[in-house]
């Protein structure tokens, strides 16, 4: 059973900026007790002033980095929710094909998630609780140009699914979210118009009103990840004969 709203305990990874900002006020709003990570610690402190958080800067993708923070987190009180919100993202031509710039978002969109893993795993064996990835309907089906960003957002939806089984058997919910496209430091360097665009804190606001579900997956808007999974089920020549006309000149 949960606890009582004001004694809720949330540890957010990700949390200084866009989507992960705006979450940490809403729950802070309904009685949350809060950590915050990220790299900028000024802008953390910044957030965590609006909310009497618990400020832990850190570098999600450096491994020893995440145990220690998480064993710091859970000497302090074992949250319900721990959740990871970063990512990166940047657009690339294939004619501009970047090795480096796959392994960065390799790192920050999929190992970090394996990190977290690693290092909460351990610690949420006894109390269990709620892990909740910032995935993206991106992961749904490659497009064009998105590919250094959709391809850890794919693994790491694969990643989830292939654990939230076993998971579940140890009472830990493993689950997923599945937004379209959010205003965010990310999706300002998109040169497309991106249909059914939403607000942060619009976003913020669905994630939170799902938190106390069962679903293994938060998705929305419904106008944009539908035709996208049904994207995803069709006969490839389909698939490319719609994507195709994404690819810009
Ligand atoms: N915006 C969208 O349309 C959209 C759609 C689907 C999914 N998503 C996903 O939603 C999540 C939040 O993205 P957002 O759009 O809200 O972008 P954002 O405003 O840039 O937020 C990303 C957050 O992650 C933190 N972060 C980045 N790299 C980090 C690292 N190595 N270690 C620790 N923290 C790190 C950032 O803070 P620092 O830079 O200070 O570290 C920031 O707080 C991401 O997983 C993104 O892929 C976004």
């Amino acid at each position: 059973m949960s606890a009582p709203a004001s004694t809720r305990q949330a540890w957010l990874i990700g949390a200084s900026h866009g989507m992960g900002r705006e979450l940490a006020l809403q729950l802070a709003d309904q009685g949350w007790r809060l950590t915050l990570s990220a790299r900028g610690e000024d802008a953390l402190h910044e957030v965590a002033r609006g909310c009497a958080a618990r400020v832990l800067p850190l570098d999600a993708t450096d491994r020893a980095a995440v145990r220690q923070a998480a064993i710091s987190v859970f000497a302090d009180c074992a949250p319900e929710l721990v959740m990871l919100n970063v990512g990166d993202y940047q657009p690339m031509v294939a004619t501009a094909f970047d090795v480096d710039l796959f392994e960065r978002l390799n790192r920050v969109n999929y190992l970090t998630a394996v990190y977290l893993l690693d290092a909460v795993l351990p610690l949420m064996r006894d109390n269990g609780g709620q892990i909740l990835f910032n995935v993206s309907a991106s992961a749904y089906v490659g497009l064009p140009q998105a590919g250094p960003y959709s391809a850890p957002k794919a693994a790491l939806l694969n990643l989830a699914e292939s654990l939230q089984p076993e998971l579940a058997a140890l009472g830990i919910r493993l689950r997923v979210i599945n937004p379209g496209f959010v205003d965010s430091r990310l999706t300002r360097r998109n040169r497309f118009r991106m249909p059914f665009l939403l607000g942060a804190a619009d976003a913020a606001r669905r994630i939170a009103d799902e938190l106390g579900g069962r679903r293994f997956e938060i998705a929305f808007p419904r106008r944009l990840v539908w035709p996208l999974k049904l994207l995803r089920g069709l006969p490839y020549p389909l698939v490319f004969a719609l994507t195709r006309r994404m690819v810009s000149k």
